[in-house]
């Protein structure tokens, strides 16, 4: 019989989930998250009625199959956020900008979010001199970092009552970044056009990383982006016949290079970011990986409609027209949006999110968080 050695980067890798795990039961107190509509679960619907603003995106089929109808999810249902925090024992996680927030402050002591749909990382100062114009939202990463600060004497009372606080949240960092090369793309702009933007959309990430771990942020998670040549918008775009496309997904091989360059350099800065403080743990969630056997292998998962066409929309390939957009009237909506991976060609259904973050909690690296379904708190590891 061989022996059994425990290599030792396995070993570390124990020794560092104990040590993250190190807050009790569900191991964080809060989740503050950061980002886009892959993550806002309300902001910029909040926003809209502020300030009188209409978009396709609150208007039903959105929220057709979430608890409470339209909520401003960019889906039917729940997103992925919505999944970590059930996975983690945690309450939904209420969107900061609320029109009278009167005392549910207090609420805000079990996690907020300042997800944006339609968000940016980088200012609109920097991209508009790229001409890059964002119709959505000027709420950018900075931004929400702005409100995040603005916010904390209202959730904890002194610095170090607020070091606390940060050190005992899980921070969610993104998806962001991907409205930046969404924006010019959709536009017509070409991938090596955009691609000079990268570096700059993950040094804004990193900035604002690095912040948050000098207020005391201790556990964060930062996912990279997803497989963007699978979305039905921009297989409907792009469609062409000088493209290459993957023989086994559909997906257009150009994009998803494109997404995989971002998250490989992302990666690169957050192993950087980790040298530097050791003490702090930085999870590179890995959307991307997540969501390919979607797209591989769509009936294993029930997606019975296949991957690339989306739920809600109009007539077209991939169900995707400018003309018939989801949230319109004009536009159509499947009977089982459990079967469709893609819920309006951009943004996906909920049972796709569900099986995206089943998947990221089954990744090695992500398992390091304390999810309350996995018994023994965080230590089942599936290599
Ligand atoms: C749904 O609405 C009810 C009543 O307004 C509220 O009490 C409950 O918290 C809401 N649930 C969610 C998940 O938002
Ligand atoms: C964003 O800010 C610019 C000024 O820089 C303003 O003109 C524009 O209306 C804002 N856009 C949105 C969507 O709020
Ligand atoms: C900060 O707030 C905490 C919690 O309310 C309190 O226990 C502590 O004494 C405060 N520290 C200072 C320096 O005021
Ligand atoms: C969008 O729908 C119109 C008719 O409703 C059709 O003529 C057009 O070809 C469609 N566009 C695409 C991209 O399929």
């Amino acid at each position: 019989m061989p022996s059994i050695s425990i290599p030792t980067s396995f070993a570390g890798f124990l020794l560092i989930l104990i040590t993250r795990c190190s807050y009790a039961n569900g191991c964080y107190t809060s989740i503050i998250s950061f980002g886009d509509s892959l993550a806002d679960t309300g902001n910029l619907k909040q926003l809209a009625i502020i300030s009188n603003r209409v978009f396709s995106v609150f208007s039903p089929p959105y929220g057709q199959n979430f608890i409470n109808q339209s909520t401003g999810r960019c889906s039917n249902g729940r997103l992925i956020i919505d999944f970590i925090a059930e996975n983690l024992g945690m309450p939904l996680i209420p969107p900061f900008v609320q029109e009278n927030r009167g005392n549910d402050v207090l609420a805000f002591t079990q996690g907020v979010n300042y997800a944006v749909a339609g968000a940016t990382a980088l200012d609109p100062s920097v991209l508009e001199p790229m001409g890059i114009v964002n119709p959505m939202t000027n709420a950018s990463l900075g931004v929400q970092l702005a409100w995040f600060k603005q916010s904390l004497p209202s959730i904890c009372n002194n610095d170090s009552d607020c070091r606390d606080f940060i050190g005992r949240s899980l921070i969610l960092m993104g998806e962001i970044g991907g409205n930046d090369y969404n924006y010019p793309i959709l536009e017509g702009k070409s991938t090596q056009e955009v691609e000079p933007f990268v570096p700059l959309v993950i040094d804004s990430i990193i900035s604002a990383i690095t912040e948050l771990i000098e207020m005391g942020a201790k556990s964060l998670v930062v996912p990279g982006n997803f497989p963007i040549g699978c979305s039905a918008s921009y297989l409907t775009v792009c469609n062409s016949e000088n493209e290459e496309y993957d023989p086994i997904t559909g997906c257009l091989v150009r994009l998803n290079r494109f997404a995989e360059y971002h998250n490989k350099l992302l990666q690169t800065k957050l192993n950087q970011v980790q040298e530097v403080h050791p003490d702090v743990s930085i999870i590179y969630a890995d959307y991307y990986n997540a969501a390919m056997p979607i797209y591989r292998f769509p009936y294993k998962f029930g997606f019975t409609n296949g991957a690339l066409k989306a739920c809600c929309g109009g007539e077209g390939r991939y169900n995707v027209n400018s003309s018939m957009v989801c949230g319109e009237a004009s536009a159509t909506v499947c009977d089982e949006p459990n079967t469709y991976v893609s819920w309006d060609g951009i943004h996906l259904t909920e049972a796709a999110y569900r099986i995206i973050a089943n998947n990221l909690f089954s990744m090695s690296h992500f398992n390091s968080l304390c999810s309350t379904s996995t018994s023994g708190v965080g230590l089942s590891i599936s290599m």
